[in-house]
């Protein structure tokens, strides 16, 4: 079923494990996703970008091919579709109404109280349609879409009083960690996410989970993180197949061709995240 974030998460949060969210950009997508948190039995987060959601023709047309698709799929495993970085409230106040069940609000870039003003009203009117709600505190490094920035870690203070006062789903402190690959070997702030985890009070949030090693994937867990966001990953993996299969296929023209074998390439890795995040059979 289609459901909101809120009890996924704290499930995951009480049995230490992750639910990952996996961003999706058409169809094929979708069609994998599910089909590996079906074949999982793992709950799942469809991550839905502003960019993406324009790109499949607006946040109506995407509602509907999920909601097709788990019926097609006969989908039973819970299924959150999110708004990932939502820029406004007017941006979450859409999906809401298209009929996501979950949105992330990111006014990390503006001031303290601005952030606070904004989460909040996207909180009161989420909440009202039982939606979860998903905010962000210092900046996350590398690009997305176009959100881009060098990286600024949360305040431990700061994301107690975001909770305290917007009553948000869980929380998103960036300590580190950067949307697409890492240079080297990430440095996440396990120290801060440490006293983060005391004080939130709301399951935490992991972006930039793309080349995350495993050991400090279960560290990041075993400190109150219970969603972890995975796009690029799946990026790499299907274009390097479409890539495969043209290079070999000259004169391949079908698209079904060479985005069938790219969309299994969607489906392994999103399982072998499930299982290293430990939301397998966790339905
Ligand atoms: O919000 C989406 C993510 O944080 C994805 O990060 O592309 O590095 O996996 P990634
Ligand atoms: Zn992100």
């Amino acid at each position: 079923p289609l459901v909101s974030m809120k009890e996924m998460l704290e499930k995951a949060n009480a049995n230490s494990y992750a639910v990952g969210q996996f961003n999706i950009n058409n169809l094929e997508y979708i069609q994998a996703i599910l089909q590996a948190a079906e074949d999982e039995k793992s709950p799942v987060i469809l991550g839905v970008s502003e960019g993406a959601g324009k790109y499949m023709g607006g946040f109506g047309v995407v509602v509907a091919m999920v909601k097709a698709t788990m019926e097609a799929q006969g989908t039973t495993v819970p299924v959150a579709i999110h708004l990932d970085h939502g820029s406004s409230f007017e941006a979450c106040a859409k999906a809401i109404h298209a009929g996501f069940t979950s949105v992330m609000i990111d006014a990390s870039h503006d001031p303290f109280e601005e952030n606070i003003a904004t989460t909040s009203k996207v909180v009161e009117l989420a909440h009202i349609h039982g939606v979860s709600v998903e905010a962000e505190l210092g900046t996350v490094g590398g690009q997305e879409d176009d959100v881009s920035g060098s990286i600024i870690y949360a305040d431990t203070q700061e994301c107690k009083e975001l909770v305290e006062r917007t009553g948000i789903d869980c929380l998103a402190p960036a300590l580190g960690s950067v949307h697409g690959p890492y240079k080297g070997e990430p440095n996440l702030g396990f120290k801060e996410m440490e006293e983060i985890n005391t004080v939130a009070g709301v399951p935490l949030v992991l972006h930039g989970g793309t080349g995350i090693p495993t050991k400090d994937i279960q560290k990041a867990i075993s400190y109150g993180t219970s969603k972890i966001n995975v796009n690029t990953e799946n990026q790499i993996q299907q274009t390097k197949v479409v890539r495969e299969v043209l290079a070999a296929n000259p004169d391949m023209i079908d698209p079904r061709k060479y985005l069938g074998p790219s969309r299994d390439a969607i489906r392994e890795t999103v399982i072998s995240k499930m299982r290293e995040f430990g939301s397998s059979n966790k339905a």
